[in-house]
């Protein structure tokens, strides 16, 4: 082959493993309230939310997941985004519900943004982490991403994990595994607490706020009453390397971790002393949360 022929080979085989692992929203979500303010492009690849003073929006995945992988790219509210919050997270319904987040809480302009994660297992969250994003979040798509296994949870800015929540039923603190979960995502307003503890309003004179979604891969286990917990099906689209099964953190994952800790945590629920003055929560302990 000559070279421009090998080139055309190479480019037409990287279009297609895109094709083929990128997901399609207009197969994989729906819309859950807005009014259509939700907007998914015609080639169902752009999912842009926007909120205005009469409402947010915002969408979920069609199918509800027993483990796996999630990853979304999502470019979020520029400019002042002060009492905004917009959301990618995994839930289970009814109450004592389990509960995977990722929420990212705007802020004036030049501001950081807050990255704020949290767990809930049979009703009770309580497990903030939060950090400073090392990248401005509102100028390109980023990557964020939800490990799920038996074992552990494992969350992930750009492929670097930042937060481990390990399985540690073993000590009696509960994990999410008994109830399937659905990824939602949304835009509203919160702003009675989301930045500086409430303290910087909405600014409805630049409304409407758009953040954008795209990329929405599930490489997880499709729940359905049939097939139980076997719940060996995927989505449409989706990539199936079931790698997500075994997932934890080799030692290089483990010093990036401690290193983005080190530099971007800006509230661990593990050291608030205060909010937990008879004794800090079990998981906490080193050896347990690494
Ligand atoms: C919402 O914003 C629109 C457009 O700026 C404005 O005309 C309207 O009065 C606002 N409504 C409320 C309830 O604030
Ligand atoms: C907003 O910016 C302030 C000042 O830099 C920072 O302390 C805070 O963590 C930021 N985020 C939120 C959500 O308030």
């Amino acid at each position: 082959m000559s070279s421009s022929r090998m080139l055309k080979f190479w480019v037409l085989i990287a279009c297609l493993i895109v094709e083929a692992s990128a997901g399609n929203f207009y197969n994989d979500v729906e819309t859950n309230f807005g009014n259509g303010r939700a907007k998914i492009d015609p080639r169902g690849q752009l999912l842009t939310l926007s909120l205005d003073n009469i409402s947010g929006s915002g969408f979920q995945s069609k199918n509800e997941y027993m483990f796996g992988r999630f990853d979304m790219q999502l470019k979020l509210v520029p400019g002042n985004s002060a009492g905004t919050v917009t959301t990618f997270y995994l839930s289970s319904q009814g109450d004592r519900h389990d509960e995977i987040d990722f929420e990212f809480l705007g802020n004036a302009s030049g501001q950081p943004y807050t990255i704020h994660t949290n767990v809930y297992a049979q009703g009770k969250g309580d497990r903030e982490q939060q950090f400073h994003p090392w990248f401005d979040p509102t100028a390109a798509f980023h990557t964020y991403s939800i490990v799920w296994n038996p074992d552990r949870i494992i969350f992930l800015v750009d492929n670097s994990p930042i937060r481990v929540f390990n399985n540690n039923e073993g000590i009696g603190i509960p994990f999410p595994n008994k109830q399937p979960m659905r990824v939602y995502c949304s835009l509203w307003d919160a702003d009675d607490w989301a930045t500086e503890g409430g303290q910087i309003k909405t600014d409805w004179k630049l409304a409407p706020f758009f953040a954008s979604y795209r990329n929405f891969n599930v490489d997880a286990c499709v729940w359905t009453s049939s097939a139980g917990s076997s719940c060996a099906s995927k989505s449409p689209d989706s990539i199936n390397t079931q790698a997500w099964r075994t997932q934890g953190l080799d030692a290089k994952e483990r010093n990036r971790m401690r290193w983005l800790q080190s530099k971007f945590m800006i509230y661990d629920y593990c050291k608030d002393f205060k909010r937990f003055p008879q004794a800090i929560p079990a998981e906490c302990k080193r050896s347990r949360h690494l």
